[in-house]
């Protein structure tokens, strides 16, 4: 194959991952924009192949090995419950971040087999500055990313790690690298040692980065990783004179940091502070003693009766109804309602659940209509016309501390402002704290009452009553 075809194929796989973010910017679109990545994931993977050269075992080999690992993450992919998605992308980032790591290292030992070894043999000090960087990130992307994964998967406490000095020792680790970097390149790629030494401090940095983070702060973090995968990537693509790789690697990249700062935004944090390690959950953990104090608790006929008399409700999901399913079960509810002429709509916090746009896949699986549903910005200000706030399964995104304590970890974070409403619900089983681990003084307040229980059995139960 030509270079100028193998360049133009190259071109249009970059521009089927353009397609393919945008489709993924909205529920409707998303499965179409999967598609798109995947042609140009075919495109991409087919062009590499024949401009490699690969034939004979190398060809059955990596279909192979593309058949296997293809087969895993299908399956995965397939079972893996919607709850458990930000630790399944934290696993594949680890991927991401240990691939550059090794494709940096065959590229310093092998540069030959790349096609990019200089007349001499060596590489360019270019070159091996972007193997460097490429193999740094990758390697901060593959330690911090397993850390999220134990924190995220419960294997160990999502509650911040923090000592003396932290930020210092960070700061010390990123110079550190940046000198091994210029040994590398000062050596002509002859100091491999100072590869590999750069290549270990950037897994202890990728460790101490996120040891830091609150689970509050975790979602950030997800998507900060993201973008560092992608960046590990592109700087790869630079070295391997890839123009699908630097392309593909720059749009990770640069999606990721767009995310990140979305999610900053949402949750007003500093995006500055998340990038360089954890000044976001310093103070995370429950709040000494919690509030205290008489909780109303009502039943799905109490419930029913004041749903149906009222004039305007507004649903708040939660990562619970994520986990109960009971998505199908409140469409049910919201439909009865609407019967009865009530105002439905549903108001979704931009962390609400476990990932971005969690709640918002939820809602158009069960059908509910895109019309009823607006982002925190736009309904806010709605709670005070409502007549019943109905929360279901959501804790942290409508607890008033946020605004109120400034000692909380989730203090200046927006939240929906649910207890401006006429009655508050909360359908959740237990008085239990949420994902930050901090407790939500709305459950003792007059205007709420608690439903304890399943949010789909309880959603359910509702239902009935209303017919
Ligand atoms: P949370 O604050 O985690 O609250 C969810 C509540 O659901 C829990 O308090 C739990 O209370 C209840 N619950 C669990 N299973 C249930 C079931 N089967 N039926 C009924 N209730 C059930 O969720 P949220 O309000 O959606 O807030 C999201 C939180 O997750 C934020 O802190 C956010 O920062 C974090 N986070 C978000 C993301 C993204 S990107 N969205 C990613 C990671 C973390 P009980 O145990 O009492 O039932």
């Amino acid at each position: 194959m030509s270079p100028n075809i193998a360049a133009i194929l190259y071109l249009a796989a970059g521009i089927f991952f353009i397609l393919a973010l945008r489709g993924l910017s909205s529920p409707e679109t998303s499965r179409r924009g999967n598609y798109f990545g995947m042609a140009g994931m075919a495109i991409a993977i087919g062009v590499t192949l024949i401009l490699a050269g690969a034939s004979g075992m190398t060809l059955v080999l990596i279909i192979a090995g593309i058949a296997v690992g293809g087969t895993i993450g299908a399956v995965i992919a397939r079972r893996i419950p919607m709850t458990a998605m930000p630790q399944l992308v934290a696993a594949f980032h680890s991927l991401v971040g240990m691939s550059a790591v090794l494709v940096a290292a065959a590229a310093l030992y092998r540069p030959e087999a790349f096609g990019i070894a200089t007349a001499g043999g060596g590489l360019k000090g270019l070159s091996l500055f972007e193997l460097a960087m490429g193999s740094a990130i990758g390697a901060i992307t593959f330690t911090g990313s397993v850390v999220a994964f134990t924190k995220l998967q419960g294997l160990v406490s999502g509650a911040p790690v923090v000592f003396k000095g932290q930020h210092w020792l960070n700061l010390g680790m990123g110079v550190a690298i940046a000198v091994f970097v210029v040994f590398l390149v000062a050596s002509g790629g002859e100091a491999k040692t100072a590869f590999w030494i750069l290549t270990l401090i950037a897994f202890v940095l990728g460790v101490t980065l996120i040891i830091p983070i609150g689970g509050a702060d975790m979602p950030v973090v997800i998507s900060m990783l993201n973008s560092y995968s992608g960046w590990a990537a592109a700087a790869l693509g630079f070295t391997l004179e890839n123009t699908a790789l630097l392309i593909t690697g720059a749009l990770v990249g640069s999606s990721g940091a767009i995310l990140s700062y979305i999610m900053c935004k949402g949750m007003n944090r500093s995006f500055i502070s998340v990038i360089l390690g954890g000044f976001g959950g310093e103070s995370a953990g429950p709040a000494d003693g919690g509030p205290q104090g008489m909780v109303k608790q009502g039943s799905a006929e109490d419930a029913a009766f004041i749903l149906k008399n009222a004039r305007k409700v507004i649903i708040v999901p939660g990562y619970g109804m994520a986990v109960a399913q009971a998505q199908h079960a409140l469409k049910e509810m919201a439909d009865a309602m609407k019967a009865e002429g009530v105002d439905v709509a549903y108001a979704i916090h931009p962390v609400a659940g476990r990932m971005p746009g969690h709640m918002n896949v939820l809602l158009a699986e069960a059908q509910v209509p895109y019309d009823e549903v607006f982002e925190l910005e736009d309904i806010n200000s709605e709670f005070s016309n409502a007549d019943v706030a109905f929360v279901i399964g959501a804790n942290d995104v409508t607890n008033p501390a946020a605004k109120e304590d400034p000692q909380s970890p989730i203090f200046g974070m927006p939240v929906l402002e649910v207890w401006k409403a006429g009655t508050v619900f909360f359908i959740k089983r237990s008085l239990g704290s949420g994902y930050a681990g901090i407790d939500n003084s709305l459950f003792f307040r007059d205007n709420t009452m608690m439903l304890l229980g399943d949010a789909k059995k309880m959603t359910e139960s509702i239902v009935k009553s209303m017919h």
